[in-house]
């Protein structure tokens, strides 16, 4: 049987123009530029402008990544779009970038696993491309979460920002060491309550906000994520040196932090835009994977491991021989 690899053939992020700062923010709530920085790491984050949807972040990091493949949107067979904050409750908003991306046939859909959606979009595609039901994917990462926060509530609001990441998929087979080598994915319901958001159309019919106990969501990420890292180590048969790049999701310094002080990985690995971005949920990680792209840090032949965790909770890694 050949086996099939997924590789990254292409990277693109965009970001929304206005900045808002922690001193704007200080003006919003009870809040400080100090205490933001010291619990979060997060100085400035980006917001869409009115009436700039997720869908229009994600085209625009769309075409940045199919244009660093050198394809068209008319070359992909799939598109597999993460975002908790959707243009509308349907159809999918994988399928208006389809239709910006003049992408007429293959299959677009939408995955809905909060912070760790692009690692799990991620590994969809790299099922689909394993399985041969797909040679192109355009994976993406989208989020508008500012429309869902709770602007009075500090305890939250100074966290999210907005922004999209992609990246181009592309079946390869024969011999050669790049591409996907592993995806662990898990969940668990019962910690719904940490993190959620209080709307929807099947129980309030609005869209509702977002609500997070965030002491306990730290603890809980610092040990999850740690544990998913290990277990793609393991089953790879590495250890935590062999890593070239850590591109963790951007939520929180802190978390970052604990979890590369847990796996004994120095921070000079570790890919970070939290404090630029503050956590931008499903786009943080292909956002952080462009810029070091873009700015020369990943090379061919790095190995490169991704990790993830948000509301559910939902965890995951990928490990990727870039
Ligand atoms: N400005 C000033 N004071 C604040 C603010 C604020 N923005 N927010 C909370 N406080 C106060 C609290 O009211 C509390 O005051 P009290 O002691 O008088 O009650 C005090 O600061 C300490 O609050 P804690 O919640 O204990 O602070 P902590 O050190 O845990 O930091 C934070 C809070 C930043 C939310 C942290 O817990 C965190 O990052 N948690 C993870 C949340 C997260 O990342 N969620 C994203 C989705 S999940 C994921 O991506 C992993």
């Amino acid at each position: 049987m050949t086996l099939i690899r997924s590789v990254i053939a292409g990277c693109g992020g965009y970001l929304p123009e206005r900045v808002l700062t922690n001193a704007e923010l200080a003006e919003m709530v009870d809040t400080s530029d100090e205490w933001i920085v010291e619990r979060s790491g997060i100085r400035e984050r980006r917001i869409a402008a009115e009436g700039q949807k997720t869908s229009d972040l994600a085209i625009e990091a769309s075409r940045r990544a199919l244009a660093a493949a050198g394809l068209t949107g008319a070359d992909l067979d799939l598109i597999v779009l993460a975002t908790a904050t959707p243009d509308e409750t349907f159809p999918a908003t994988a399928t208006v970038v389809q239709a910006a991306l003049e992408m007429h046939t293959g299959a677009a859909f939408d995955i809905q696993a909060v912070c760790s959606g692009f690692i799990y979009a991620l590994s969809v595609a790299d099922n689909f491309i394993k399985a041969g039901q797909a040679k192109t994917a355009l994976v993406i990462g989208a989020e508008t979460f500012s429309r869902i926060l709770d602007w009075q509530d500090r305890t939250s609001c100074v966290l999210f920002g907005d922004g999209a990441g992609a990246v181009v998929l592309r079946a390869e087979e024969g011999p050669g060491a790049r591409g996907i080598l592993s995806c662990h994915l898990h969940s668990d319901g019962r910690y719904h309550d940490l993190l959620y958001v209080d709307g929807g159309p099947s129980s309030t019919q609005t869209t509702g906000v977002l609500r997070m106990r965030g002491r306990e969501v730290f603890r809980h990420a610092v040990v999850k994520l740690a544990q998913v890292v290990n277990e793609a180590l393991a089953a790879n048969g590495l250890t935590s040196d062999d890593i070239d790049w850590l591109v963790p999701h951007q939520a929180n310094k802190r978390i970052i932090d604990g979890t590369a002080r847990k796996l004994k990985m120095s921070l000079e690995k570790v890919i970070l835009t939290v404090e630029r971005h503050g956590n931008t949920s499903a786009a943080s990680v292909p956002l952080a994977l462009s810029e070091a792209v873009i700015d020369g840090r990943l090379t061919e032949g790095d190995l490169v491991l991704l990790e993830a965790m948000g509301g559910g909770f939902t965890w995951g890694s990928c490990l990727v021989r870039w």
